[in-house]
């Protein structure tokens, strides 16, 4: 099935980032030279996504500042078959908000949602895979997380599971260790189906007070199903300053000349 259109939600706060995340989007912070929201975009750009809709509120017009620029200086792309919107978000009211803000321009087609914090590093796109493995139900990717990780995940317990897929029989945002029923994890990646909206318009505040899209998904699964999609590829959590540091040194270890640098200083630290 062909996903046109992609929401990447960029209108979040960032506050792991404080204090540069008061003057620069969390999404504009670097892997080397290119900003994370740049990987989603080249994620789904070679998924064959045609539309990029970002949901952005005050403070982030950087990230529409820098694709117009990408846009009049790459080749990599023509601009005929692209086109960007963009959608503000007013407050900070959870990722499940954020998708509903995109309504008016998803209109009655699957899409898919990318968290360009989470940077999945892989020689194939991971949007792509999930696409090219939709079967019509909301389908987000999993990946195994360690027990004591759960409570920062939106979690699936397990109804079927085949190599790839995860069928989800429930699905519970961040709970506590005791509370989770498996190790499966979300990660920023999702393809859903236009009926969300519905769900969503009509949602309940939930986990930290916001929109949860995950109480979307869990309401859906009677009606639509849940797919959890086992990714190839190392995922990052490059909102959090870990993450953000092991994405940059995975990437420089991929460059002979910065690969050199790393070791150089690894080696000087050595006893
Ligand atoms: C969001 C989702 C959560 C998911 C996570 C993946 O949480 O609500 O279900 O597991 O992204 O990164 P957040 O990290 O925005 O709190």
């Amino acid at each position: 099935m062909k996903i046109r259109k992609v929401i990447f939600p960029v209108g979040g706060l960032g506050t792991r980032f404080y204090p540069i995340t008061r003057a620069v989007p969390k999404e504009m912070l670097g892997i080397l030279d290119k900003p994370l929201i740049h990987y989603a975009f080249e994620e789904a750009l070679s998924a064959g996504i045609e539309q990029f809709i970002f949901v952005t509120r005050h403070g982030k017009n950087s990230i529409e500042d820098y694709f117009d620029y990408i846009l009049t200086h790459s080749d990599d792309f023509s601009t005929d078959r692209c086109s960007f919107c963009y959608v503000r978000q007013s407050e900070p009211r959870g990722l499940g908000h954020a998708v509903l803000c995109a309504k008016h321009l998803v209109n009655d087609e699957p899409f898919a949602v990318i968290s360009a914090d989470d940077y999945i590093s892989h020689d194939k796109s991971c949007i792509g895979e999930m696409i090219q493995n939709y079967d019509g139900s909301n389908m987000a990717a999993i990946m195994n997380v360690s027990k004591k990780d759960v409570s920062k995940y939106g979690i699936m317990d397990v109804e079927k599971e085949t190599d790839k897929v995860v069928i989800a029989k429930s699905v519970d945002e961040k709970p506590s260790v005791e509370n989770a029923k498996s190790t499966n994890a979300i990660v920023g990646r999702y393809i859903l189906t236009h009926e969300i909206f519905d769900v969503l318009k009509d949602l309940k505040p939930g986990v930290k007070n916001e929109i949860q899209l995950t109480d979307a998904l869990l309401q859906m699964i009677p009606t639509h199903g849940l797919t959890g999609f086992k990714f190839e590829g190392e995922r990052f959590d490059c909102g959090s300053k870990e993450g953000l540091l092991s994405a940059v040194l995975h990437v420089s270890m991929k460059d002979k000349k910065l690969a050199g640098i790393v070791k150089n200083f690894c080696g000087s630290l050595e006893p």
